[in-house]
């Protein structure tokens, strides 16, 4: 069974769906901790009530961003974390973590990559007018969105579309997104390859 770490920050919808996709069966992996950086993020609330270990990190009390993403490796290794699953993590990884678990750490980002990396993916592109926007899974490097790309899900963009409906939108999308891409690599069908990803047929 695959063990996984989340960082989120907020909200924690994402850390949701993950949940609940073990708790359906549609996942077969369990979550060790969850690690924050925000002490008012509801995430630690949804892990409280599904008893989930949540450990609050706050930049300020480590002397710079290497010891920060130093001890955020060490908690989840000590957990025999093997893949780190960013819900709603809103920093840019350091990398210290990047290091010890190259192509191990997942993001899911509000649009579709490459198009409106960084924050509020959602308003870029309500703002600049595209028909298309959607999510994107993705492994993460050293840039701010820029790791090979692992799945995308599309959503229409309308004339009357605002940041909020256009999230909401995107939103739902994320929700199937990511927990299937946390199954295709606990089964093992996820290869980089540069670049690329490569998901295995399960008969491949
Ligand atoms: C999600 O929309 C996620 O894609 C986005 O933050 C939201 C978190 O919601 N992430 C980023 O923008 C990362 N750059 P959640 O806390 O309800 O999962």
């Amino acid at each position: 069974m695959l063990t996984i770490g989340v960082l989120a920050s907020g909200r924690g919808s994402n850390f949701q769906s993950i949940i609940n996709s073990i708790d359906s069966g549609a996942l077969r992996a369990e979550v060790a901790v969850l690690i924050t950086d925000n002490p008012d993020a509801y995430a630690i609330e949804r892990a409280k009530k599904h008893g989930i270990e949540a450990i609050i990190l706050k930049p300020k009390d480590f002397a710079d961003r290497d010891a920060y993403y130093l001890r955020i490796a060490g908690e989840l290794k000590k957990r025999g974390v093997e893949l780190v699953v960013l819900a709603g993590f809103m920093r840019v990884v350091g990398k210290p973590l990047i290091k010890e678990f190259q192509n191990r750490i997942m993001n899911i980002h509000p649009a579709l990559l490459p198009s409106f990396p960084g924050l509020h993916g959602q308003k870029q592109a309500v703002d600049y007018g595209v028909k298309l926007s959607g999510c994107t899974v993705h492994f993460v490097d050293e840039d701010v969105d820029t790791g090979p790309v692992i799945i995308q899900a599309e959503v229409p963009v309308y004339d009357d579309d605002t940041e909020d409906s256009l999230s909401e939108r995107i939103l739902k999308q994320e929700h199937i997104i990511f927990p299937y891409a946390i199954r295709l690599f606990s089964e093992g069908r996820i290869s980089v390859e540069g670049r690329k990803v490569i998901l295995k047929t399960k008969s491949s």
